[in-house]
């Protein structure tokens, strides 16, 4: 009995191991620095990345290639401090032709707020569909995972599994859709202008440092600039069937955390699109 328990467990552990081996590549398989190569270092065998703003720079780093579906997935730790107009991002952004499209996860605080998880979607260059949600636990404390599946049906943004906000393709009925490969972006910035007009960050508190992890990425590597048939493939997992939508279970957990926790929904403003009926 003991040994064929030591035995399942040696057995539980070197699978774990080598999944996150798997999972686990040094930055630069990816990804290269794109600015602020001062504020920007690798850690831990390059398989973890600190970036931080002060007054003279903030820094960003962003994918190799362009993928046109996917699960992107990564741990992020936001800044500890007073984030007053100091934002730390996680997005996918695609400029082509000076057309962008955008799918962001922004971690900000808004009237003296903090740990607000702003969410934003640019398709053909227009933006405008923000929600905004407090974050039930502190960013800042720890590594959470922050993901998004990108396939022809629709966007899913995740919290640590928790679905927080599902954009679904309906260009069908007239609603959009981006259609464009995207590089994988993540950045720390500040603006006197926002979230919070006029106010300047506080930069007694600087440097403002964000850690981010798991530089493996799930998608779709393309070259083309408009949208690629193969990426839609059921090859890939996350263009499978079952991720067309969302699960019974999943649907109960998104419903609950917008319950709870948005605070607001451009959809609020313009109900009528057709991109926010349900
Ligand atoms: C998006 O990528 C383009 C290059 O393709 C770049 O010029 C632009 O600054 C990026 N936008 C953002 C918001 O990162
Ligand atoms: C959106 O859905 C339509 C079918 O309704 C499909 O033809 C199109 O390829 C989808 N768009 C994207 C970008 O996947």
């Amino acid at each position: 009995m003991a040994s064929s328990l030591l035995f399942i467990f040696v057995f539980v552990v070197l699978a774990c191991e080598n999944a996150s081996a798997a999972t686990d590549v040094p930055f630069e398989e990816n990804y290269e620095t794109l600015w602020g190569y001062d504020h920007i270092s690798l850690r831990n065998q390059n398989r973890e990345l600190r970036m931080f703003l002060d007054q003279h720079s903030g820094a960003g780093f962003w994918s190799l290639r362009r993928y046109g579906s996917g699960f992107f997935r990564m741990r992020i730790k936001t800044p500890p401090k007073d984030t007053t107009n100091i934002v730390t991002t996680y997005y996918l952004n695609s400029t082509i032709d000076n057309i962008r499209d955008e799918i962001d996860f922004e971690f900000i605080s808004k009237d003296r707020r903090p740990n607000i998880l702003h969410t934003n979607l640019f398709i053909n260059g227009r933006g405008g569909r923000e929600q905004e949600l407090v974050l039930w636990f502190d960013p800042s404390a720890d590594f959470h995972d922050y993901a998004l599946l990108f396939n022809q049906h629709q966007l899913v943004w995740f919290v640590d599994d928790t679905p927080i906000r599902v954009f679904k393709n309906k260009t069908s009925i007239g609603g959009s859709f981006p259609t464009q490969p995207a590089k994988v972006m993540a950045t720390i910035w500040s603006s006197p202008n926002w979230p919070s007009p006029g106010k300047q960050p506080n930069w007694a508190d600087a440097p403002f440092i964000a850690d981010y992890q798991g530089f493996s990425i799930d998608g779709c590597v393309t070259q083309s600039t408009t949208s690629d048939p193969q990426c839609y493939s059921s090859n890939y997992w996350w263009n499978q069937e079952k991720y067309w939508q969302l699960d019974t279970i999943q649907q109960q957990k998104l419903l609950d955390v917008r319950k709870k926790y948005l605070i607001y929904d451009y959809c609020t403003r313009i109900p009528k699109s057709p991109e926010c009926k349900s």
